[in-house]
């Protein structure tokens, strides 16, 4: 496909500038070091991004996760924090606010996402039992694992191929959800785990049609269908702008009818919910909830604080109400699509369409001499902080980990670098400067000869293990 056609999915509807829906305060200085210096941050980081400090990073597009801006809204909020060890005022305020736009009747605060991937993954999964997912995400995966459950993926085929312009390459292969049912009979499932977006398939939405099918067929089965809605409300944005029927919905009405046909969630708030740490679970059912509940109190907190302050809890509830703001959203993923479009236009091989929340690039297109062995994406990010700073993460053999039966690495069709967008933080003359350090490290491609893996921790390898050049 020529870079026009491919030039964005965003295109064939309305294309119109957005701008940001505030103006700046206060700013944060960044640091700039030489050349010399990143090499030396680069191999002290055993070329690794998650390895480097932060301090030697020019532009840190390493995760939206805990890094947006909060606004001045949200910051008088944090000194009305009521920290009280039991009934805060502002868990009462979060549970309004989760109740009232994402519409679940029973809330339980956790620290972060993870917190709540691992309570919901203890109550609901039984050894033995499989948890088919729209791909898979490193800790909800690793949390189902833990819990004895075995994930299967049912996304369509079309999220593993990082060129075909699927309106919802997130959405649920219905037919391969119903085999793996039949095979293994309804109660061998614990629930459907289903993403909106599919980070790992870059940033990727569900449909509604999706969503309503599955909630039919997992009906008609009576299995339970648990949702992350980590990034839903930029999922909701996708449905808005591409599915018949909800163009003139907005973004809180698509949010809500979404998660009513879901039994509940799961929610790091670090992302759509605009604040630095934070997370929760909501569910509808009563005595799952009295089981989270239970649960909570061992491994988070009390059930109205769930390892957070109360101040972080005013926080979110605030967050959440901004989230859901059609102009706040358009021009959240209106950023991402302006680098999407920069780097398509100059032929540099990235993710189509471009999603919600980072630009992938395709890190085997770009690197097609480098076999995954050596790491291509990894590479790719090691490269790119040595060009400019910017630092982003690899998706891709690193991430994905080793068999736990065979012990092989697990080598996934997509290996991606993740350039992600942070909320509010960055401006696009920063877009800019990244596009640019791509290209130029896209020119040297032919050059750069892969790494190795000298370090491999046990678990989820990718945040600490250690590289050096082939
Ligand atoms: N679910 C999804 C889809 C996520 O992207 C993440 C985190 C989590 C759950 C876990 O939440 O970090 O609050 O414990 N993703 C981050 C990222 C880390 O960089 O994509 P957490």
């Amino acid at each position: 496909m020529s870079p026009n056609t491919l030039l964005t999915i965003g295109q064939q509807f309305e294309r119109r500038s957005w701008a940001e829906p505030w103006k700046i305060k206060m700013v944060e200085p960044l640091n700039m070091i030489t050349r010399e210096q990143r090499q030396k941050a680069l191999d002290d980081a055993g070329f690794n991004t998650f390895l480097l400090r932060s301090d030697d990073v020019y532009i840190d597009l390493l995760t939206d996760s805990g890094t947006g801006a909060m606004s001045d809204r949200q910051w008088a909020g944090m000194m009305l924090g009521d920290e009280a060890y039991a009934g805060s005022r502002n868990f009462y305020h979060l549970e309004a606010a989760i109740q009232k736009y994402y519409g679940y009747k029973f809330i339980v605060p956790t620290h972060q996402g993870r917190g709540a991937e691992h309570l919901i993954s203890q109550v609901a999964i039984k050894p033995g039992q499989y948890v088919p997912g729209n791909m898979y995400f490193t800790t909800t995966r690793l949390h189902q694992e833990l819990a004895g459950g075995i994930f299967v993926d049912v996304i369509i085929d079309e999220a593993h191929d990082p060129q075909i312009l699927h309106p919802f390459k997130g959405n649920i292969d219905l037919a391969k959800l119903e085999t793996l049912i039949k095979r293994e009979g309804a109660e061998k499932i614990a629930y459907v785990s289903v993403a909106g977006t599919v980070n790992m398939a870059g940033g990727q939405p569900v449909s509604m049609a999706n969503i309503k099918d599955l909630r039919s067929m997992t009906n008609k089965y009576g299995i339970r269908l648990f949702l992350d809605a980590t990034r839903m409300v930029e999922n909701a944005f996708f449905i808005q702008e591409r599915e018949e029927g909800y163009a003139n919905r907005s973004i809180a009405e698509i949010l809500i009818e979404f998660c009513n046909y879901t039994d509940g969630a799961w929610m790091s708030a670090k992302k759509d919910n605009l604040v630095n740490i934070g997370g929760w679970l909501a569910v509808n059912d009563e005595t799952i909830y009295e089981e989270l509940r239970n649960l909570v109190v061992v491994y988070e907190g009390l059930h109205t604080y769930g390892g957070l302050a109360g101040r972080d809890l005013e926080a979110i509830a605030i967050g959440i109400a901004e989230s859901v703001q059609d102009e706040h959203i358009h021009s959240r993923i209106g950023q991402v699509r302006y680098l999407g479009e920069l780097l398509t236009t100059w032929g540099i091989p990235i993710v189509h369409p471009v999603g919600g929340h980072a630009i992938f690039l395709d890190a085997r297109a770009f690197y097609p001499h480098l076999e995954q062995l050596k790491f291509p994406a990894q590479t790719l990010a090691a490269e790119l902080y040595l060009d400019s700073g910017i630092r982003s993460m690899e998706r891709g053999i690193a991430s994905a980990g080793r068999n736990a039966e065979t012990g092989e690495h697990n080598q996934p069709k997509l290996e991606l670098t993740r350039l992600t967008i942070p909320r509010r933080v960055y401006t696009q003359a920063h877009m800019d400067v990244v596009a640019e350090s791509v290209r130029a490290v896209y020119e040297d491609r032919e050059n750069t000869t892969g790494l190795k893996m000298v370090h491999e921790p046990k678990y989820l390898r990718f945040f600490q293990a250690r590289f050096e050049r082939l």
